[in-house]
């Protein structure tokens, strides 16, 4: 299993703070069944803001990827970034090496996260702006956002406009509460999203949990949405296109009927 959103890099933001702990995520990771993880930390947030940090982002993984093999954990790292939608994104992107931004293991797939609350204006414009420019933005956990999960019609406009989503695995296992668990499931059955990761940060606070969330999935939506999801992020991983999720996640009448009967969907 491959994991495309995760915080498993030390002492860059609100992952792990030490090797140790960031090893200890690494057996997490390889105990739930995954092989392979895209090291995400947070870029331009308020809190971690990591000002042209690539460097140090493939400094980390490179270093990362030795202790795993000197540890025997077999888990491969690929460098990435959750970039905080703001101002000068794109200018930080046209900037090149200077910029500071990494893409999803250097893929044409950008992670990008709204703040919670709100969508800021112009996110309609910058997703456009990003595909013009050859990048495909992926939005992390839109059900975390307030305004998308109370109008997941928002985000359907962004997907329409070429936009990807990814779902937290935490997110349809119940982890957020209720309110967030609903708004997940809406978005997954109505094929806003494209691909669950576990935005893990610590062993055992806000660990992967990705096993768990795809047995859920093949519970509540079929066994096609779970290839549908996993083969996503290998997909991603190989720099291919994504197909749209309404076409594949359409498993059986049945499973959408469970979904829409679970959180009363009108769709
Ligand atoms: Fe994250």
């Amino acid at each position: 299993m491959i994991d495309i959103h995760n915080h498993i890099l030390p002492g860059i933001d609100d992952g792990p703070t030490n090797w140790d702990e960031a090893l200890e995520l690494a057996r997490n990771a390889v105990e739930n069944g995954i092989t392979t993880v895209i090291a995400t930390p947070h870029h331009a947030h308020e809190l971690y803001n990591n000002p042209n940090d690539h460097r140090q982002v493939e400094s980390l993984t490179e270093q990362l990827n030795e202790r795993l093999k000197l540890a025997g954990i077999p888990l491969q790292v690929h460098s990435g970034q959750e970039i905080r939608v703001h101002q000068d994104l794109l200018d930080r992107w046209d900037e090149g090496e200077t910029g500071g931004l990494l893409t999803l293991g250097y893929t044409q797939y950008m992670l990008i996260e709204l703040p919670s609350s709100r969508v800021p204006e112009g996110t309609e414009e910058l997703v456009y702006e990003l595909i013009l420019k050859g990048i495909i933005p992926i939005i992390a956990h839109p059900e975390r956002n307030r305004e998308l999960a109370n109008d997941p019609e928002q985000l359907r406009r962004l997907v329409d406009n070429g936009a990807l989503a990814q779902v937290t695995a935490h997110a349809l296992t119940g982890v957020f509460g209720r309110g967030v668990e609903k708004a997940a499931w809406m978005m997954c059955a109505q094929g806003l999203i494209h691909f669950v990761a576990s935005d893990a940060h610590h062993a055992t606070k806000r660990s992967f949990g990705l096993r768990e969330a795809y047995e859920r999935i093949q519970e509540k939506m079929g066994v096609q949405a779970v290839h549908y999801y996993k083969r996503n992020a290998q997909l991603l991983l190989d720099n291919a296109s994504i197909q749209p999720a309404a076409v594949t996640t359409a498993a059986t009448e049945g499973a959408w009927s469970k979904v829409k009967q679970l959180f009363g969907l009108r769709k």
